[in-house]
């Protein structure tokens, strides 16, 4: 069976974006591949190494998240990147054989490291710039053919495969498997705001939202703003609440939304009320199974602790083909 690698940095409660982003996604890949699925707690600390307190909490809430829509333990392999050492020591073994510069002409990097900057954050430090090395070891490690991301990751899947073929190339020795990035198509799932979501605009919805919650906040959420009484008529394509009806309701409810809209025949509220409906249909058993984790699982390194092992296992077996290769 073909192998499929992702990992996630932990955030803590994923919120739906998450979950029509990637975890779908990663749930349905389960069905077709051997999966390696794992907590990026590493990649985590390259930016926030100065606030490392919450990240077990993160850490846990983040699995149960995961276990809740269906990622499941007994046939993925889920663990926590920082507590399989051999992911450093790829790192460090990998960082041997990468240029200094391709890690700093990628876009990625460029690009956060002056948000970081705006924010009077500075991240200059080693650790960041080798972010892309660390993922490598990641999914190489476990000879991943595929790797479902974000477009946002695609350079450092690029990254990778070079790393790949300047390893192999070097050692003349096919040791490791040039990845492959799997772009899904992820519909497009504004913000209640109509800004991206994330969690700093405080503009999602969670998977563990509080149903009545969800209520409120899709009632007000942002609409086309140039509908400003209920008499006007709409544009459901500019509307962040139609980019919502796209993703849970049927052919036939958005035909209504669009026509209704259009001509001004339903409001703002009522369609809305098709698109709460939805939501919480779609979060209710996300919701329940959460609820039994919670109660099951006071520490989530005991639950992977066998998840966990396999992992660990496999990257022992690897890294003594890599010191092999390295003659160490
Ligand atoms: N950088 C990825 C992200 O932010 C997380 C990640 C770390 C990852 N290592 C990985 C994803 C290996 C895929 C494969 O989304
Ligand atoms: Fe948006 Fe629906 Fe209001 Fe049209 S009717 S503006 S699609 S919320």
């Amino acid at each position: 069976m073909d192998i499929v690698v992702s990992g996630m940095r932990p955030t803590g409660k994923l919120h739906i974006g998450h979950f029509f982003g990637a975890l779908k996604n990663w749930v349905s890949l389960q069905k077709k591949y051997s999966c390696y699925y794992f907590i990026a707690d590493l990649h985590a600390l390259t930016t926030n190494f100065e606030h490392p307190e919450n990240i077990k909490e993160m850490r846990r809430e983040m699995v149960i998240d995961w276990l809740s829509v269906g990622i499941d333990i007994d046939k993925s392999v889920v663990f926590v990147q920082s507590q399989n050492i051999y992911h450093s020591e790829l790192f460090m073994f990998l960082s041997m054989v990468t240029p200094v510069s391709w890690l700093e002409r990628c876009p990625s990097y460029k690009e956060l490291k002056s948000e970081f900057e705006k924010q009077g954050q500075d991240i200059s430090n080693l650790g960041f710039l080798g972010y892309p090395v660390l993922m490598t070891g990641d999914i190489i490690m476990y000879d991943a053919k595929y790797v479902p991301v974000g477009i946002d990751q695609l350079p450092h899947i690029e990254i990778s495969r070079e790393i790949v073929r300047r390893f192999n190339s070097i050692y003349n020795r096919a040791l490791f498997v040039e990845p492959e990035a799997l772009i899904t198509d992820v519909p497009k799932l504004p913000g209640l705001d109509g800004r991206k979501m994330s969690k700093s605009y405080n503009n999602t919805i969670l998977l563990s939202e509080e149903l009545k919650s969800v209520e409120t906040k899709i009632l007000r959420m942002k609409t086309d703003t140039t509908r400003k009484r209920r008499t006007d008529k709409g544009n459901p394509d500019i509307c962040p609440v139609f980019d919502y009806h796209k993703v849970f309701s049927t052919d036939d409810e958005k035909k209504e939304v669009v026509y209704g809209c259009r001509s001004a025949k339903i409001g703002c509220v009522d369609c809305k009320k098709i698109l709460i409906k939805h939501m919480l249909e779609f979060l209710a058993p996300i919701q329940e199974k959460r609820a039994e984790y919670e109660k099951k699982i006071d520490d989530i390194d005991d639950l992977l602790k066998d998840s966990q092992n396999k992992a660990n296992k496999m990257a022992e077996h690897k890294m003594e083909l890599v010191k092999g290769t390295l003659k160490l």
